[in-house]
């Protein structure tokens, strides 16, 4: 089949690859001419997909990376991955409308069109639909397929991949649902179909609800834990230990990355519009975890005073800009804020990150043996922020060192041996000098 994936980010190039693989001709369109001029160049900017993977299916012409709309052109199935931000709170839907303008004009009788950015149950129905419709002339369920298949890519995550991962599938008819079901079949090891696309919208925001909950339950349980004279840590050890009832979550600087920050307001959103009512936990997660950088900061401030040392003035060495280890994603970074603050606060702050490229906002990780991508037009968050390597005379320089995300290829041992101070908001490290979040 002929196969279209519109965004080539995260998600899409992870779904386009492998559904070159499994012997499509595949379609990777994004309106992001660098992206794509790497992409060409057998240049992964996701690390999930290493450069190995992508050239033999540039090489044998199976995938195809586009930026002209025109090839999107003769399509039997369309998968639609890209952004959903928020704007000032409320979902921005625009990058779906005009993905969805771009594949009516090429939509014929018999395709099949998903979606998978994450969004608002109703958005297949209500917002794609109508504009496929009206583009093409033809109706959905009627003369295409249209369905919505939530994305549960976990960025760096070694065990469960694309392939090993249940894909929610579904349709907004029973020939839809089985058109959908018949294309994600074939990439992953297990479909999970549902009854109509709005189940489907609301399983992906319940999971990303669950996590964003449950992360700020313990950020604010170790806050009051740490006033108490509690070890937070060691509770959250034993609690884990109970085979049924429980899950394990463990506190951090903040939550980033697209899921947490933003896709549970896209539920509370259209909670509010649709009912009038607000959804709380929603609303109390959101306020927990935008505040962990301060406490981060409150935690910091507390530490160096009572050294003797003010925050103004002091070198302060932020170890992991990205908001999730081993990856060098920095889209909603809670690293930013803490930086922010502590600039703000007359602070020297350093960073060292060996996957965050320095002067990129929406960063392309750097791959061991490839070039760094040019900075994008977002503006840098880090631009006050001196970026250096964790060296032993950083380390031993800096009057504090935060580390904010635990990448694997830190020296941790030199960490700890060379530093006067550590607020390790990981629990990653132990010694005299350690102190966890
Ligand atoms: N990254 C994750 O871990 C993850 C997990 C689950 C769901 N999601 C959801 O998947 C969606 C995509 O996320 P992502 O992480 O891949 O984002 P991303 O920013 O990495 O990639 C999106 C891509 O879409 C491109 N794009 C924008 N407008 C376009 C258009 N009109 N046509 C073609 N391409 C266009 C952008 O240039 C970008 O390359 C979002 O809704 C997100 O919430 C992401």
């Amino acid at each position: 089949m002929r196969v279209v994936i519109a965004g080539q980010g995260y998600v899409g190039l992870p779904l386009a690859v492998r559904a070159a693989e499994v012997g499509h001709q595949v379609v990777g369109y994004d309106v992001d001419e660098r992206r794509i001029k790497r992409l060409a160049l057998g240049e992964s900017y996701v690390e999930d997909i290493p450069a190995e993977r992508l050239r033999p299916l540039l090489e044998s012409g199976v995938y195809q990376p586009t930026a002209d709309p025109a090839e999107v052109a003769g399509f039997d199935v369309a998968v639609i991955t890209v952004p959903t931000p928020l704007r000032d709170g409320v979902p921005d839907l625009s990058y779906i409308e005009s993905s969805a303008r771009l594949l009516a004009r090429y939509l014929r009788p018999g395709a099949t069109v998903v979606l998978e950015s994450t969004t608002y149950p109703g958005t297949t129905e209500e917002l794609l639909a109508p504009l496929l419709e009206q583009g093409s002339g033809l109706t959905a369920g009627q003369d295409f397929h249209l369905g919505y298949s939530p994305e549960r890519i976990d960025p760096g995550n070694p065990t469960w991949k694309l392939e090993n991962t249940p894909k929610v599938v579904s349709g907004t008819s029973p020939a839809g649902l089985a058109a959908v079901d018949g294309f994600y079949a074939q990439l992953v090891e297990r479909t999970v179909p549902v009854s109509s696309t709005k189940e489907a919208e609301l399983t992906k925001l319940l999971e990303n609800t669950f996590r964003h909950v449950n992360i700020a339950l313990v950020n604010e349980l170790a806050m009051f834990a740490h006033d108490l004279g509690i070890d937070v840590w060691e509770a959250i050890d034993a609690a884990s230990t109970k085979p049924f009832g429980y899950l394990r979550f463990t506190p951090g600087p903040g939550v980033g990355g697209h899921c947490l920050p933003i896709d549970p307001s896209y539920l509370s959103w259209r909670v509010e519009r649709a009912l009038g009512q607000s959804f709380r936990f929603v609303e109390l997660a959101n306020d927990v975890n935008s505040h962990m950088p301060d406490y981060v900061v409150r935690r910091l401030t507390e530490a160096l005073n009572d050294r003797q040392r003010s925050v103004n003035g002091s070198r302060v060495l932020l170890l992991g800009l990205a908001y999730k280890k081993n990856t060098g994603d920095a889209r909603e970074t809670p690293a930013a804020r803490v930086a922010e603050l502590l600039v703000r606060m007359g602070a020297e702050v350093r960073a060292a990150d060996p996957h965050v490229v320095v002067g990129v906002h929406v960063p392309d990780p750097v791959i061991p043996g490839q070039r760094a991508a040019e900075p994008d037009s977002h503006g840098d968050p880090f631009a006050a922020v001196r970026r250096v390597e964790a060296t032993p005379q950083e380390l031993a320089a800096a009057d504090a060192v935060v580390l904010l995300a635990d990448h694997d290829d830190f020296d941790y041992e030199a960490v700890t041996t060379h530093s006067r101070y550590v607020l390790d908001c990981r629990r990653r490290l132990s010694g005299a000098a350690v102190e966890v979040l």
